[in-house]
This record gives structure tokens, C-alpha cells and sequence, in this order.
């Protein structure tokens, strides 16, 4: 298969949305903790990190979701936990892609139950016509139709992280 990649948002559109969230965060925090769910949100996280003025921590998870290759079967579990305790602190947790929204809703309700000061989800995209649980997000970079999106951390075959920019993945037969 041929792969090809068209720009959906370009590089300086993505890095001056991140700079509306970052802007939002310093205006209602002192101090924030994210969360970063490995691998995708690292080059959102990054960037994100890099534009907020208050106080910074980072920690990271990663989990897996279990299915049958084709279909998740719904059921997701940690591969790696939390280095640090999220006791009182404002954490933040960031995501690169919203899709089924079976990760953030389980990573969601474990981060609940450990007592942190305040719990918010942001992600980079949000594709809301994949959606099977409802998730609750507070604040989201942009909303995008359901194409195959790589670039800013998203993958395909591990491939095409390091985009500087959004973009729509197309196979065709060689
Ligand atoms: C992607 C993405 C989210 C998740 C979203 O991760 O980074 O974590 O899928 O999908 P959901 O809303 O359907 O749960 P993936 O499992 O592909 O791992 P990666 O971050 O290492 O690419």
C-alpha cells in the first residue's frame, strides 16, 4: 500500500490553539500537574508545557485497551502507573485524540478515586462521531470529522508522530 498525507490543520494553526488552552490554564490555576497518557499526547503535552506560566509537574501513564485487532473490546488496563501521588494537586490530563473515549473515561474514574485538589481532561482533537462512552471534557484544541488523522504524536504503524502538524492519513494500492 501507497501511504500519502494531506495537511487537516496546519502547523501554525495547532501551536496557536495550544497557546488559547496554555493561556486558559495560567488564567485559572496556580500550579498544575499533567498527566500525559503515553505515547500520543507527549508532543501536545510538550508544547502545551512549554506555553504555561504558572508552575509545572508532569507524570505519565500508559494503557492499553484489549479487542480483537479490529474491535476494542471496551476493556482497558494500566501498563504503566503514576510515578508520583496526585493527592491535592490540580491535575490536568492530556490526551492527543478523544475517539471512542473508552481510555479517557477509565483513566478518568481511576484519577477520581485518588483525591486529587481538581481532575480536568483536556485533548488535542476530539472526533465526537466515534464516540461510545460519554466523557466529560474541559477543554478540547479542535473538533475534527472521522478521518484517519497522524502528526502532533498520533500514529499509524508507529509512524508519522513527529508531524509538526495534522494529517490525514490515505492507503492506496501500489
Ligand atoms: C490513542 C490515543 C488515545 C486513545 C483514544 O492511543 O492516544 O489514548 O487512542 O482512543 P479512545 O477514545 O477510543 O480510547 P493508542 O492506544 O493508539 O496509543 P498511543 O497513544 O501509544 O498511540
Amino acid at each position: 500500500m501507497k501511504e500519502a498525507v494531506s495537511v487537516l490543520i496546519k502547523q501554525e494553526e495547532v501551536e496557536k490553539r495550544i497557546g488559547e488552552m496554555a493561556a486558559e490554564i495560567n488564567g485559572k490555576y496556580d500550579a498544575v500537574h499533567l498527566i500525559g497518557i503515553l505515547k500520543g499526547s507527549v508532543f501536545f503535552l510538550c508544547e502545551l508545557a512549554k506555553r504555561i506560566t504558572i508552575p509545572v509537574t508532569l507524570d505519565f501513564i500508559s494503557v492499553s485497551s484489549y479487542g480483537d485487532g479490529t474491535t476494542s473490546s471496551g476493556i482497558v488496563k494500566f501498563n504503566k502507573d503514576l510515578d508520583e501521588s496526585i493527592e491535592g494537586k490540580n491535575v490536568i490530563v492530556v490526551e492527543d485524540i478523544l475517539d471512542s473515549g473508552r481510555t479517557l473515561s477509565y483513566v478518568k474514574s481511576v484519577l477520581e478515586g485518588r483525591k486529587p485538589a481538581s481532575l480536568s481532561v483536556i485533548t488535542l482533537l476530539d472526533k465526537p462521531d466515534r464516540r461510545v462512552v460519554p466523557v466529560e471534557l474541559d477543554m478540547t484544541g479542535f473538533v475534527i470529522p472521522d478521518e484517519f488523522v497522524v502528526g502532533y504524536g498520533l500514529d499509524y504503524a508507529q509512524k508519522y508522530r513527529n508531524l509538526p502538524y495534522i494529517g490525514v492519513l490515505s492507503l492506496t494500492e501500489e
